[in-house]
């Protein structure tokens, strides 16, 4: 089983995103995929209903996902763990321990853009276009990551 981790801040607007997106593109019995947040602010909340309608729109179901916070063992669970901008990459190594754990850390844009070091926009404050913007980026650095796992 390979064990990928999507972290944004609240945890419900990028890496519920991020988390629906990977697992529509890669079969669940051999991938496990899950997202966490930096921070505290939504544990246990839903979704942002701008991420889950513009998920629906694209035939992918995220409502049933619930918040929760990034903890280091974390590191210790999941493979390979994408922050979805500089800021959250920061706090997720903050909290590491090894330089193994350090180094299963990845800005997700990075898949699309290599070493560009790019961020996921923060759509928290944005209209929904804003989302849909975020879907669209998410979308192809899933692509690009699903394929690579799916060929190899
Ligand atoms: P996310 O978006 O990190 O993509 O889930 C945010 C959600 C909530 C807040 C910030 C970003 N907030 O400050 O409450």
């Amino acid at each position: 089983m390979t064990k990928i981790l999507m972290v944004c801040l609240g945890n419900i607007c990028r890496s519920p995103l991020a988390e629906g997106i990977l697992k529509s593109k890669l079969p669940k019995q051999n991938y496990f995929i899950d997202s966490a947040g930096t921070s505290n602010y939504h544990i246990g909340s839903s979704p942002d209903s701008r991420s889950v309608n513009i998920a629906r729109h694209n035939n992918i179901d995220i409502c049933l996902q619930q918040a929760r916070q990034f903890t280091a063992q974390d590191f210790k669970d999941f493979d390979v763990i994408y922050a979805m901008d500089n800021s959250n990459l920061k706090n997720i190594l903050a909290l590491a321990q090894t330089e193994t754990e350090k180094s299963k850390v990845k800005i997700i844009l990075n898949e699309s853009y290599p070493n560009s070091n790019k961020d996921v926009p923060d759509p928290y404050h944005d209209t929904d276009k804003g989302f849909e913007n975020v879907f669209n980026m998410l979308d192809k650095a899933c692509s690009i990551i699903a394929n690579r796992y799916l060929n190899n």
